[in-house]
């Protein structure tokens, strides 16, 4: 049997060795007290993260050892039957098989949790949180400016595989959020904390007000905004996060999490009714390792991609573009995401450059990574070099004309993630080199 796992727990209580049977508890997490750094109160992400238990290697590494194993043996035939019953479970290092938990990607989950200020966190696929919230029959209420994928999701395939419908609103009105809600079968209010492509901030305060008076639970994608905010601390029940993005930072992973309370993670366990067990888009543990190591320096990269895409915009702004960046004092949630915003990290990392047709978004496109070397043609955000994607072609293709003009997806918006390779200098003598050669 393994060795007694080592940590550095400020949160937690030290796992059990193995066969040391406790029947103290029967969460697979800890309480919400636990998740609090030592003096009790959540301030900010980089802190909690901080403060979240450090598990060391299995010869006393400072990194964690990886837990390959598919499955997990016991000491004793009853510990079997116990584990499956719910009674043991990995709060005491307890595991069955990683489909279900697995201690690596087990501690991601908790670096994730102490990043969002959730009760706990797993990670994988985040579209099974809405499988867990909603039976069939069931309705969600979604922003109308969400990534094309998730769009996709809500529309076309929930209603078509599963009966759960769901009707999009503009989350700026707060009037038609609540008239949206159908009572007796909204379950769901679903919003991305700052929107793709289109960078609406989301009042999350009030949103989760209102849904919380008509009972339902909020759902917030925080994939643009992980550090700069953390939605359950403004209210929001759950938040999932595309890790592919900024927490990866590599552009190399493919990965998600849910996080929210622990009795929703340990539902979406539940070896007869839980979606994430039953369906299994399974984190592998190599992958959760790996991941693991870049959250420590995930507020490092944020403020510099912050700092970047706030300097880029400014000077955007100077030459007469079209800019939309929320940390712009024209935008229309400027003020909001200010009040809003964890202090020093920035206005995200993201900002959008309507150049009106596509052609023009193209050529310009076409300049800066073929002649002046500033960013890539690609989608996805969050790397280190800059990507820049025309929205409406690629990552928002999926939503029709009309859907897009109401999400104000024009068809030359380019939406560009900052990226922080190579002096500030030297990336915006390369933007203006290719605006310089632009047709005028
Ligand atoms: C806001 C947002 N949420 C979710 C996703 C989906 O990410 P993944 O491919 O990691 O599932 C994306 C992808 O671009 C996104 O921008």
């Amino acid at each position: 049997m393994a060795a007694e796992p080592r940590s550095h727990d400020c949160v937690f209580p030290a796992t059990k060795k193995r066969g040391q049977d406790d029947f103290d508890s029967d969460d697979f997490y800890p309480s919400k007290k636990a998740m609090l750094p030592p003096g009790g109160v959540w301030e900010d992400p980089a802190a909690a993260l901080a403060s979240a238990r450090h598990e060391f290697g299995e010869h006393g590494g400072v990194n964690m050892s990886i837990e390959a194993s598919a499955t997990f043996t016991v000491m004793e035939p009853e510990t079997m039957r116990r584990m499956f019953a719910g009674e043991l479970g990995p709060d005491r290092d307890f595991f069955i098989y990683s489909r279900h938990f697995n201690p690596t990607v087990l501690n991601l989950g908790r670096q994730m949790a102490a990043l969002e200020a959730t009760e706990a966190a797993y990670c994988t696929a985040s579209a099974s949180v809405l499988l867990q919230l909603c039976s069939s029959g069931g309705h969600v209420v979604a922003s109308r400016e969400l990534y094309g994928g998730t769009h996709a999701l809500l529309s076309h395939f929930m209603p078509r595989a599963c009966n759960i419908t769901t009707s999009f609103v503009n989350i700026t009105d707060l009037e038609a959020v609540s008239s949206a809600v159908v009572e007796g079968q909204t379950k769901v209010l679903y919003f991305e904390s700052i929107s793709n492509p289109t960078l609406t901030v989301a009042n999350i305060p009030e949103l989760s007000r209102i849904a919380h008076d008509k009972g339902l639970t909020v759902v917030v994608d925080n994939t643009f905004a992980p550090m700069v905010l953390s939605p359950a601390k403004l209210g929001a029940d759950v938040v999932v996060h595309s890790i592919t993005k900024y927490v990866s930072g590599g552009a190399d992973i493919i990965a998600g999490a849910v996080c929210g309370p622990a009795s929703l993670v340990n539902s979406m366990m539940d070896l007869r009714q839980g979606a994430l067990m039953l369906l299994g888009p399974t984190m592998n543990a190599k992958v959760a390792f790996e991941l693991s190591e870049r959250i420590p320096h995930l507020g490092l990269r944020m403020k510099e991609h912050c700092n970047r895409a706030m300097v880029y915009a400014t000077r955007m702004k100077k030459m007469g573009l079209k800019v939309i960046y929320p940390g712009l004092e024209e935008h229309p949630q400027h003020q909001l995401l200010k009040s809003l915003a964890n202090k020093d990290y920035g206005f995200g990392g993201l900002l959008a450059l309507d150049m009106v047709t596509e052609d023009r978004a193209n050529k310009l496109m076409n300049q800066l990574q073929n002649v002046t070397q500033f960013g890539f043609m690609a989608v996805s955000l969050g790397y280190y070099e800059t990507l820049m994607s025309c929205s409406g072609s690629s990552t928002s293709s999926e939503m029709n004309e009309e859907e897009k003009e109401v999400a104000g997806i024009s068809p030359g918006l380019i939406r560009m993630s900052v990226g922080y390779v190579g002096t500030l200098d030297q990336k915006w003598a390369q933007f203006e080199k290719a605006m310089s050669r632009m047709p005028k």
